[in-house]
């Protein structure tokens, strides 16, 4: 991190530490890629210096390994589709970014994961179909009862607010977590909500009790054991796309983002349970994606004859899961299989940014397949990548903060 005088910023720098004026009044925050925009305004409100990020030149070696390491994420993409084009470029900036500040690539042995040899599954290949799968689990594990509850006001249009803020209240540490979601970048309300009824009011009945049971039903994967799996890398995936899903939603008319942020959210919870009952197998899978360099989605295929959302329909279905929602995750990989393929393929698109930008922080796995169909049908602008991306930078590590 560098201190710049105002005469030395330029634009491309990047904003290590919010900037203030000098009534204390936020001007842009921390990751804020200066426009000439910005630093006309900076110029016209007086600042006189910001502290931006270390910016070096890369070799051209550099630049070409950077351009191999981020190439290899994009095989299953098709080359030629210009957005596709368009988010290779973001991710390569991205990528370059983080080497430059001193991020260093990870190499193939960094791809393989530790042993797994001492797990036992419950389900061996061919033994289990993802419904046999689903229903030991059910059976096995009740589920919050705030979650019932939930769902129960989230059906009832006549519920009222006070209903549903009494509801959510019962689960102190659900309405933690609400509340931290509904002061964080992702509502960007402009005081502090110190209480769940204000949050209803503000946020809205049917979309608190949304976010409310998605967050619920989060809960109940707590226990799963970290050396199994790196659930926070896993929860990082899960609440990136769920960003993009809400961003993307909001492009649209007449949707309401906290379904898109909650489908999002739980896109890939097949694979919780697949953690659970099948460690050994989910775990081969995900190493036979890191080696081969095949979408994870693609792995779980071969390694166990099916994928996540096999295993996530049954499962949502058991919990009586609000059908819209359901829809959007298990058809997150196929959208355009579905009748109505709009709301899958807003999280089919989300996925694939997530995986995107995460190629830039150490992610693993290469892009799922990114469906031109998809894409088009959302009718997003030209420089919607940009915006998005920049968008989600904003917001991602307060996000974090809530869930963890
Ligand atoms: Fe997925
Ligand atoms: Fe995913």
């Amino acid at each position: 991190m560098a201190i710049k005088r105002l005469d030395e910023l330029t634009a491309g720098m990047v904003l290590a530490s919010d900037l203030k004026a000098e009534d204390g009044r936020l001007l842009f925050k921390s990751g804020t890629e200066l426009e000439e925009r910005h630093l006309t305004l900076l110029e016209r409100v007086g600042v006189s210096s910001a502290e931006v990020e270390d910016t070096c030149e890369l070799s051209d070696e550099t630049l070409c390994e950077v351009e191999d390491y981020v190439r290899e994420f994009f095989l299953y993409v098709d080359p030629d589709f210009p957005p596709s084009i368009e988010l290779f470029r973001v991710v390569l900036e991205l990528t370059g970014k983080a080497v430059a500040g001193g991020w260093t690539l990870p190499d193939v042995a960094e791809r393989r994961a530790a042993s797994v040899e001492h797990m036992a599954d419950l389900f061996l290949k061919g033994m289990g179909s993802p419904e046999t799968i689903v229903k030991h689990e059910t059976e096995l594990a009740s589920f919050p009862d705030v979650y019932f509850r939930i769902r129960e006001v989230l059906e009832d249009d006549s519920a009222s607010a006070d209903r549903i803020a009494q509801v959510v209240s019962t689960d102190m540490s659900l309405a933690a977590k609400l509340l931290k979601l509904v002061n964080s970048p992702l509502y960007g309300f402009p005081s502090t909500i110190d209480s769940v009824s204000r949050a209803v009011a503000l946020v809205g009945a049917k979309e608190l009790s949304t976010l409310a049971l998605g967050i619920s039903a989060i809960n109940y994967f707590k226990d799963i054991p970290p050396e199994l799996v790196d659930m926070k890398s896993f929860w990082r995936h899960s609440i990136t796309c769920g960003i993009f899903a809400k961003i993307i939603a909001s492009a649209q008319t007449g949707l309401s983002p906290e379904r898109f942020f909650i489908a999002g959210l739980l896109h890939d919870v097949g694979r919780l349970i697949m953690f659970k009952k099948l460690p050994y197998a989910s775990t081969e899978a995900m190493l036979f994606a890191r080696e081969n360099s095949i979408p994870l989605v693609e792995a779980e295929r071969s390694v166990l004859d099916f994928c996540h959302t096999d295993i996530s329909a049954p499962l949502l279905k058991s919990w009586q899961f609000p059908e819209g929602l359901s829809d959007m995750i298990n058809y997150h990989h196929s959208p355009m299989a579905f009748p109505n393929p709009l709301e899958p393929a807003i999280i089919h698109v989300a996925d694939n940014l997530a995986n995107a930008v995460q190629v830039a922080e150490g992610g693993m796995y290469v892009l799922p397949g990114f469906d031109e169909d998809a894409w088009t049908l959302l009718g997003l602008d030209e420089g919607f990548l940009d915006r998005a991306v920049e968008d989600y930078r904003q917001q991602i590590d307060t996000i974090l903060t809530a869930f963890f």
